[in-house]
């Protein structure tokens, strides 16, 4: 696939966690919206959620040995903590693209800072689903 969407800790629970701030979309629905919204510009998609930091780290290095054109990631909380995953972003070719569903820069303190972000491409978040469809159609751009 030419994309690979990885998605972090507790993102499999969307739809029930948390609505007021994430909404009742399930990242099944999202998966879905994504593949739709990605076949548009011909490109295949490996979309996966794991909540484990070093799962992240190895699929970043997998999809660099695939060739990817990008990777789309939410982090989820390893954003703000994650120095491992900066610094296989660092390592790996393939163009990272951070999305969030909620904007951490409008919630508490401690979510304000991204290390992965400070290898990102792009950013998109506080849009929901959106988010994920507009760093598709910046991947494909690019
Ligand atoms: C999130 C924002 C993070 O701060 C949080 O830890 C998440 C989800 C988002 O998509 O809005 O788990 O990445």
């Amino acid at each position: 696939p030419a994309l690979f969407i990885f998605n972090g800790p507790n993102l499999n629970l969307l739809g029930t966690r948390e609505p007021e701030i994430y909404g009742t979309t399930t990242l099944a629905e999202i998966e879905a919206a994504c593949v739709e919204k990605a076949r548009g510009h011909g490109l295949a998609v490996d979309f996966r959620q794991t909540n484990h930091e070093g799962t992240l780290v190895d699929w970043l290095h997998e999809a660099h040995a695939a060739g990817a054109k990008a990777v789309i990631i939410n982090a989820a909380a390893y954003t703000h903590t994650s120095v491992a995953l900066l610094d296989a972003a660092k390592a790996i070719t393939p163009p990272v693209i951070e999305v969030h569903l909620s904007d951490p820069q409008t919630r508490e303190d401690f979510r304000h800072l991204s290390y992965i972000g400070q290898a990102a491409a792009a950013c998109f978040k506080g849009k929901g689903l959106t988010s994920y469809l507009d760093a598709i159609d910046a991947a494909a751009a690019l």
